[in-house]
């Protein structure tokens, strides 16, 4: 008998689990060895406790491309240009490095800047132009920035907007209260459901990136419908948590569309965008 079919017939025996049980602790020994050693690379090298940042894989931008592009309507041609135009933007980066360096909270911050998915929200903005973005949930103030970027280069090509963000900690927003970032950017403290109800313009672009609760979530794309402009994007941080918006989608007659980023060299599994249109 050849090693194949004396492969074959343990296959069929009850001693086939055993068998194989070497090769596969193998496997899932390599797999885990990987993830403890990415972890205590972070645990040493990282001072972030939330909010984590880094870059995507490869194959995770180019998956966000095709995202924007199929859900935006616009050539992924098109949108790997603002992926890279957001990425190279220095006079971001220095800011962003160089106010968190001064900040209160540096100590629980990294110095290098990595926008992670954020770099979708960004070619979602050029590629929309939506002329009021409302952002709830701010933090730092990274993916307010980013927005804030886009909308930026929207108005040197004619099509300017403003970026409404809203967040309940009144030391929330720090990143993005310097020119000319702050020019385009409308900071409001104060529950997001509040926020929501008393906006005045209507909204082309909402951004849920608040308190994650379920509840909360449903609450702020009900509270945002009366106010939204028409072919308004809905957008939520917490696609990979529930099933918030494309329930809402599914009740409000829109498409949706769920994206999952991959973390480049880090342990945490990620986020993703959430979009309805
Ligand atoms: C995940 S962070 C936001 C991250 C940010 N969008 C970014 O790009 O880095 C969540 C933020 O939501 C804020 N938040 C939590 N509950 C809120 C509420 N009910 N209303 C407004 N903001 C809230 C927190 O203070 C926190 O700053």
């Amino acid at each position: 008998m050849d090693g194949t079919n004396f492969r074959r017939a343990i296959a069929r025996t009850r001693l086939a689990p055993v068998a194989a049980f070497p090769k596969r602790l193998m496997r899932v020994a390599k797999h885990d060895a990987r993830v403890i050693s990415v972890s205590a690379k972070w645990l040493l090298t990282s001072r972030e406790h939330h909010n984590y940042t880094y870059d995507l894989t490869k194959l995770s931008r180019e998956h966000l491309a095709w995202f924007v592009s199929v859900t935006c309507d616009v050539p992924v041609k098109q949108v790997r240009t603002y992926l890279t135009e957001i990425e190279e933007d220095e006079p971001l980066r220095q800011h962003i490095e160089q106010a968190t360096a001064a900040s209160d909270r540096r100590g629980l911050a990294d110095r290098r800047v990595r926008y992670a998915r954020r770099i979708g929200w960004y070619a979602i903005v050029r590629a929309t132009r939506p002329k009021h973005i409302v952002e709830t949930g701010v933090d730092k103030g990274l993916g307010t920035c980013v927005l804030a970027s886009a909308l930026l280069r929207n108005a040197a090509d004619g099509e300017p907007g403003r970026v409404t963000s809203l967040d309940i900690n009144p030391e929330a927003g720090y990143l993005a209260k310097s020119e000319p970032w702050a020019s385009v950017v409308d900071l409001v403290i104060g529950d997001s459901l509040a926020s929501i109800k008393a906006l005045d313009r209507p909204v082309d672009l909402f951004l849920h990136d608040s308190n994650h609760s379920t509840g909360h979530e449903r609450r702020e794309f009900q509270a945002v419908s009366p106010k939204l402009a028409p072919g308004a994007r809905l957008l939520t941080d917490n696609v990979t948590v529930t099933n918030v918006l494309a329930e809402h989608a599914e009740k409000t007659g829109r498409r949706f569309l769920a994206y999952r980023e991959t973390p480049a060299q880090h342990w945490y599994p990620g986020d993703g965008i959430g979009i309805a249109w």
